[in-house]
C-alpha cells in the first residue's frame, strides 16, 4: 500500500497556494529580520557585522539586482541617496555594459534573494574585479553570492517556494532601510533627523503588516477591474519602486498586462494608452502626495479607475474610484504596507483567473543562466 504524501501540498497549511501563505507569513519573517537588530536604548540599529565606522572611506554607493529584488534595491538607494548618500541602482544585466566606474571607495551592494541568479553574480564578479568592495543582501547563508561579498547581511526570510516573490521583498526593503542608517551615519556623518521614531515604527511594523492582512477586503476590488485591458501602477519617490513591483506582482502570476510608472512620467507618454480600460493603482506614501493626486487625476479625466493606496482620511479619496487602505506610518516605510495590498490584488485576480500561482509559465525561482 502507498499513501499519496505530496510534501509539498502539505507545506501549504491551511492556505491554497505557497504565495498566499508567504504573503501571510510578512509579520513572522520581518520579525526574525529585524531581531536584535534595532538598540532602542541608543536609538541606532545594531547590525551584528556592521558596527559604526564600517562604511567610513566609502563616497558612492552601487545597487546591482534582477526583478523584484532589483525594486528593493531601488527602495534602498532612493533611501540612502535622500539621506544624503551618492547612490545609483543597476539592472545586473545591465551592468556589465553599462557599468559606472567604481574603485575601493565604491561600496557595491548586491540584492539577491537566492543568492545564485546568474546576472547579479557577474556583475559582482565584475565590480569586485574593478576593486569594489561588495556586500550582499540574501536569504541564502553560504550562496554564491555570499562567497563572493566581502560582506552578508541576511534576510532571514526562511524558504520562500512560490516563484513571484514576496516576503524576501519586504525583508530585502527593511534590512535596507537599517543598512541605509549605517552608511548615511559613516559616509554623511550624521544620522537622519527622526531616527528614533523610524526604528519605532519599523519595530511595530509585523504587527501593522498583520494589521493589514486580516482587514484584507481586496478581492471584489480584483474582481471588479478583472475584465479590464490593461493595470497602472503611480508612485513618486519610495513609492515608484512599489509601483514597479506592483506591476511585475501582477503581470507575473495573472498573465495580464501591468506596468508600473513614476507617476510625474504618465504624462511623457503612457497618458496615450489611458482609458476606461486601465485602471491606475495609484501609491501614496505621505510625501508629495499631491503631486502623485494630481497624476492620478491625469489619467481618470482619461476615463480611468483610480484606485487609492493611502490611508483612510486621506485627500486622494475625494477623487478615488476605489480605496485599499494603509494605516498611516512613517513615509519611509508606507510603501512597504502600500506593497502588502497589492500583492493581495494580484493573488486575487490571478486566482480568479485560475492561474497556477505558485508556478507560472515560463518564469523560475532562481535563473541561474545569463
Ligand atoms: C527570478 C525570479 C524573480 C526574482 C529574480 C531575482 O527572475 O522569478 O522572482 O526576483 O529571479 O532573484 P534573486 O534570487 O536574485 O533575488
Amino acid at each position: 500500500e502507498t499513501v499519496n504524501w505530496d510534501p509539498e501540498q502539505a507545506g501549504k497549511g491551511e492556505y491554497d497556494h505557497f504565495m498566499l501563505k508567504e504573503i501571510y507569513e510578512q509579520g513572522t519573517s520581518l520579525s526574525q529580520a529585524i531581531e536584535g537588530r534595532i538598540d532602542h536604548e541608543a536609538g541606532d540599529v545594531a547590525l551584528e557585522s556592521f558596527p559604526p565606522g564600517t562604511f567610513e572611506g566609502i563616497e558612492r554607493v552601487q545597487f546591482v539586482a534582477c526583478g523584484t529584488s532589483y525594486h528593493a534595491a531601488l527602495y534602498g538607494s532612493i533611501a540612502m541617496n535622500c539621506a544624503g548618500v551618492q547612490t545609483s541602482a543597476h539592472l545586473a544585466n545591465e551592468y556589465g555594459v553599462s557599468a559606472p566606474p567604481v574603485d575601493e571607495d565604491t561600496l557595491v551592494i548586491a540584492v539577491t534573494q537566492s543568492g545564485e541568479t546568474a546576472d547579479t553574480l557577474s556583475a559582482m564578479r565584475q565590480a569586485a574585479a574593478d576593486g569594489a568592495r561588495l556586500l550582499t543582501v540574501t536569504n541564502v547563508v553560504g550562496s554564491t553570492a555570499a562567497r563572493l561579498a566581502d560582506d552578508t547581511l541576511l534576510i532571514r526570510a526562511g524558504p520562500e517556494i512560490g516563484v513571484a516573490a514576496t516576503k524576501t521583498f519586504s525583508s530585502q526593503a527593511v534590512m535596507l532601510l537599517l543598512l541605509a542608517q549605517r552608511v548615511t551615519g559613516d559616509v554623511v556623518g550624521e544620522q537622519r533627523a527622526n531616527l528614533e521614531a523610524l526604528l519605532e515604527d519599523v519595530s511595530a511594523l509585523p504587527e501593522t503588516i498583520e494589521s493589514v492582512l486580516e482587514d484584507d477586503d481586496s478581492r471584489d476590488l480584483a474582481e471588479t477591474y478583472l475584465d479590464s485591458q490593461s493595470f497602472f501602477f503611480i508612485g513618486r519617490g519610495l513609492g515608484f519602486p512599489v509601483a514597479l513591483e506592483g506591476a511585475l506582482k501582477f503581470k507575473e502570476i495573472t498573465y495580464e498586462h501591468a506596468e508600473g510608472f513614476a507617476s510625474g512620467e504618465l504624462k511623457h507618454g503612457p497618458l496615450a494608452l489611458v482609458t476606461p480600460e486601465t485602471p491606475v493603482f495609484a501609491i501614496f506614501t505621505g510625501e508629495e502626495d499631491e503631486k502623485v493626486l494630481n497624476n492620478a487625476e491625469e489619467a481618470q479625466t482619461r476615463g480611468a479607475p483610480v484606485i487609492a493606496v493611502c490611508p483612510e482620511g486621506h485627500r486622494a479619496l475625494n477623487v478615488a474610484d476605489a480605496h485599499l487602505e494603509i494605516p498611516d506610518v512613517d513615509p519611509d516605510l508606507a510603501g512597504l504596507l502600500a506593497n502588502v495590498q497589492l500583492q493581495l490584488v494580484s493573488y486575487h485576480a490571478a486566482n480568479a483567473l485560475g492561474r497556477p500561482i505558485d508556478k507560472p509559465r515560463n518564469l523560475a525561482k532562481s535563473v541561474t543562466v545569463e
